[in-house]
C-alpha cells in the first residue's frame, strides 16, 4: 500500500484504541487542539481578538474551505452548528403550501426526519419510501433485509415522487447499512420534476468526493468524517433555491451589518443574498477554527485519495472474512463495494444473529482495543485516510477470533425474542 492520505502521526492515536467509528465521532487532529488553545489564549485577552483576522476572517476561511471540499462557491456556504440545524433552516425557510410533501428513504437518521415531521402543523406531509425488497425500519429495523448490489433505490425514490412532492430529502451515505445513493441520478430526476434534492451529507463528507450538480441543498456536521468536534458544520445551498428560503433574520443576515458607522438600529436594509443570510448569528469562532484546521488537512490530503484508500482497506477486510461466520454477508458487501455503492461505513448485517450477539462481539472488540459500533442490525466498521493495513488486519483478527460468539447456538435460539429490539448503543 502506498503512502497514507492522512499521516496517523497527525492524530492522538494509541495502540489501546483502534477507532473505526468516525461514523459516530471522528478523531480530531492534534492541530485542532493547537488552534483551539491558541484561540482561547486570545479570548483570555479580548483585545487580542481581531475583527478582520478572527471575527470575519475565520468564518470566511471556513466557508472557502468547505466550498473547496464540495467543489462549490464560498458564497453558497452557510455555517451551521449541526446537520440538524442546517436541515431545520431549510425546512423552516421553505415556502410551503398546505398539502405539500417531503419524500425520504425509509430509515433515515432522525436529523433528516424531525425537521420535516415538525412541519405537520403547517399541513406538510413526510412520506418514507422503502429502498429495496424487505427493507424495514423503526421497531422492525432488526428484521430488515440488507441492501444488495442489484437493489435500485434511486428508481424506487424517483417513482415515488408525487404531484405534491416539493423536496426529496435523503442521506448520501446511510448511517446504518452504509449504502451510498447516486446523487447525480437523483438530481437529474428531481430537476425534471421540479423537486428539490436536499442532502444530509454527514456520513460521506470528507470520505467521498462530492459533486453538487443537481442538488438544492447539502448539510453536514463536522464531527464525523470531517474530524472536528461536535457543534460546527455547514449548509451549502444552490443560489436560486436559497432565494426562495426565508432568511434566518439575525443581525448578521443583512447588508452592512458590521459597518458600525451606520447606526445598528437602522433597519432599512436588504437581506444578504449569499449563504450568510441563513447563518444562526454570531459565529462560534472556537469551533470554526478547529473545523477549519480539519478541513485544511482533508482538502490537502484530497478526498478522492481518502476514498480510494478506504475502499482498499474495505476490500482487504472482506477478503479476510471470507471463511468466517460473516461469509454470507461478505459477498453482498463485496458486490456493493465493487459497484461503487459504499461510503466509508462497512456495515456487516447481523443476518439473524440478533442484538445480543452483536453486543457481545462489540464488547470483545473493546477488550482488544478495537472500537466499532452497532446500529439497527449492522456492525459498522468505518475506515478513514489515516488507517493502515495493520489496523485493518487487527479488525479482521478481532472478527475472525469471534467465531465462537457469532456461531454461539444459545444466541441463535434466543434471537427470535429480540428481533424487534432497537439500537444497541456502542458508547
Ligand atoms: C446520517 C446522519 N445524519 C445526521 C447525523 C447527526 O447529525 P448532527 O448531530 O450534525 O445533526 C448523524 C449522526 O449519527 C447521521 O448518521
Amino acid at each position: 500500500m502506498s503512502a497514507l492520505p492522512l499521516n496517523p502521526a497527525l492524530f492522538h492515536l494509541d495502540k489501546d484504541h483502534l477507532w473505526v467509528m468516525h461514523c459516530s465521532e471522528g478523531p480530531v487532529p492534534r492541530a485542532g487542539m493547537r488552534v483551539a488553545r491558541a484561540f482561547m489564549q486570545k479570548e483570555l485577552r479580548p483585545w487580542e481578538v481581531r475583527w478582520e483576522e478572527d471575527f470575519q476572517g475565520i468564518p470566511a476561511a471556513l466557508r472557502a474551505e468547505a466550498a473547496a471540499l464540495l467543489g462549490g462557491r464560498p458564497e453558497d456556504i452557510s455555517l451551521s452548528p449541526t446537520t440538524s440545524s442546517a436541515l431545520v433552516t431549510v425546512a423552516q425557510g421553505f415556502p410551503w403550501e398546505p398539502g405539500d410533501e417531503v419524500l425520504a428513504p425509509l430509515g433515515e437518521f432522525p436529523s433528516n426526519a424531525w425537521p420535516w415531521l415538525a412541519l405537520r402543523s403547517r399541513g406538510v406531509r413526510f412520506r418514507e419510501v422503502p429502498l429495496w425488497e424487505g427493507h424495514r425500519a423503526g421497531v422492525e429495523a432488526w428484521a430488515s433485509e440488507p441492501p444488495r448490489a442489484e437493489s435500485d433505490p434511486e428508481t424506487r425514490l424517483i417513482e415515488a415522487i408525487g404531484p405534491r412532492t416539493r423536496i426529496l430529502a435523503l442521506s448520501w451515505v446511510r448511517f446504518q447499512d452504509g449504502l451510498k445513493l447516486d446523487l447525480q441520478r437523483l438530481g437529474v430526476a428531481c430537476k425534471d420534476r421540479g423537486v428539490h434534492l436536499v442532502v444530509d451529507g454527514i456520513q460521506a463528507a470528507g470520505t467521498v468526493p462530492a459533486n453538487l450538480e443537481g442538488l438544492s441543498a447539502f448539510a453536514t456536521g463536522g464531527h464525523k468524517g470531517l474530524l472536528s468536534p461536535q457543534g460546527m458544520g455547514f449548509l451549502w445551498t444552490d443560489e436560486h433555491f436559497r432565494q426562495s428560503l426565508s432568511p434566518s433574520g439575525t443581525w448578521l443576515s443583512v447588508e452592512d451589518a458590521t459597518d458600525f458607522s451606520r447606526p445598528s438600529t437602522d433597519f432599512d436594509r436588504a437581506w444578504l443574498a449569499d449563504g450568510r443570510a441563513l447563518e444562526p448569528g454570531g459565529p462560534n469562532l472556537l469551533q470554526a477554527s478547529t473545523l477549519l484546521e480539519s478541513l485544511r488537512l482533508i482538502n490537502g490530503a484530497r478526498v478522492p485519495a481518502i476514498a480510494a484508500h478506504v475502499a482498499l482497506l474495505q476490500a482487504r477486510l472482506l477478503d479476510a472474512l471470507d471463511d468466517t461466520g460473516w461469509r454470507s454477508d461478505v459477498e453482498r458487501l463485496r458486490l456493493l463495494l465493487q459497484g461503487g455503492r459504499l461510503g466509508s461505513i462497512l456495515a456487516l448485517h447481523h443476518s439473524g444473529k440478533g442484538p445480543e450477539v452483536l453486543d457481545r462481539l462489540l464488547k470483545a472488540g473493546y477488550r482488544q482495543g478495537v472500537f466499532a459500533s452497532v446500529r439497527e442490525g449492522y456492525l459498522r466498521v468505518a475506515f478513514h485516510g489515516y488507517h493502515t493495513e495493520a489496523d485493518g488486519d487487527r479488525v479482521a483478527a478481532w472478527l475472525r477470533g469471534s467465531t465462537a460468539i457469532v456461531d454461539d447456538p444459545w444466541s441463535r435460539s434466543d434471537r427470535a425474542r429480540h428481533d424487534h429490539t432497537g439500537i444497541l448503543q456502542s458508547h
